[in-house]
């Protein structure tokens, strides 16, 4: 088997938090590692507006000279205040992300080794996303069950060969730092998460890189953002996926403003969770 290497990020903000070194420094970073496939897990934006998405866009037209390259949206590329509890559908909140990133707000990719499907776990502010604390509005998300069923049956359209990838922006690892769970009703998103039978799940939205793994073993990465907003005012962090027949290497890559470059640091690697031919 082949080995597929991934460039997961996040979380980059395109606004006035972003940091354009970063954003150059991402894209020799792709230059270099030459992955099968990047994986860019959402708040691509700020606040949504159109010169935000179109300088995202011009970044994900880069990678995509690269390598291939999916993109699910975060709550900050929903326009939730356009129709909060979809008083007037969900359509106007995502109207300005499928403009310039296209219909399907969760493409499916096949490259060499890999098929990553995308999956949507923000909705702004509707029923779903709610939880008791009413700081959770428009940030927290939740993992509908059809996400999870549609994403199942993509994968099982695939070879059992492949390793089988879930985009998702927020979190589904409690942030070490915030202490907190991107998803609304986690335990059942990690119960439907781990019957798709996926291997590897790319988040971001904690703004911390974490690596780690769900109860079945399934791995599960999360990117850091690419603003100062870092929890704890930590470096910068993407990763680096490397799965080989028997592992998935989470290797994330950590931004020295100094020489304005991502540098190896902390290397997590999990065995791969299902056996391979
Ligand atoms: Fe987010």
């Amino acid at each position: 088997m082949s080995r597929v290497t991934i460039l997961h990020c996040s979380d980059l903000h395109f606004g006035q938090d972003v940091d354009l070194e970063q954003i150059a420094g991402l894209e020799r970073l792709a230059e270099q590692v030459a992955p099968n496939a990047v994986a860019i897990a959402g708040d691509i934006t700020q606040r949504a507006r159109h010169g935000e998405f179109q300088r995202a866009l011009i970044f994900v037209q880069a990678l995509r000279r690269i390598a291939p390259t999916l993109i699910v949206p975060g709550n900050h590329d929903v326009q939730w205040w356009a129709t909060p509890f979809d008083v007037i559908g969900a359509g106007p909140k995502y109207q300005k992300y499928r403009r310039y990133f296209g219909d399907d707000l969760t493409p499916a990719l096949v490259v060499d080794g890999a098929i990553l499907c995308g999956v949507l776990t923000s909705y702004g502010v509707v029923a779903g996303s709610m939880t008791p604390n009413l700081n959770d509005m428009a940030v927290k998300g939740h993992l509908p069950g059809r996400e999870t069923e549609r994403a199942a049956i993509r994968f099982n359209e695939e070879s059992p060969e492949l390793l089988r990838i879930m985009v998702m922006h927020q979190n589904l690892l409690r942030g070490r730092i915030s202490e907190r769970m991107g998803l609304a009703r986690w335990r059942e998103a990690w119960r439907n998460v781990m019957d798709t039978g996926v291997d590897l799940v790319l988040c971001g939205h904690d703004h911390e890189e974490r690596a780690g793994a769900l109860p079945n073993g399934a791995v599960v990465a999360t990117s850091g953002t690419h603003t100062s907003r870092t929890r704890g005012k930590r470096p910068s962090a993407c990763n680096v996926v490397v799965a080989a027949a028997q592992s998935i290497a989470i290797h994330h890559y950590i931004w020295d403003a100094s020489d304005r470059a991502f540098h190896p640091g902390p290397e997590i690697i999990f065995p791969r969770p299902r056996k391979q031919p």
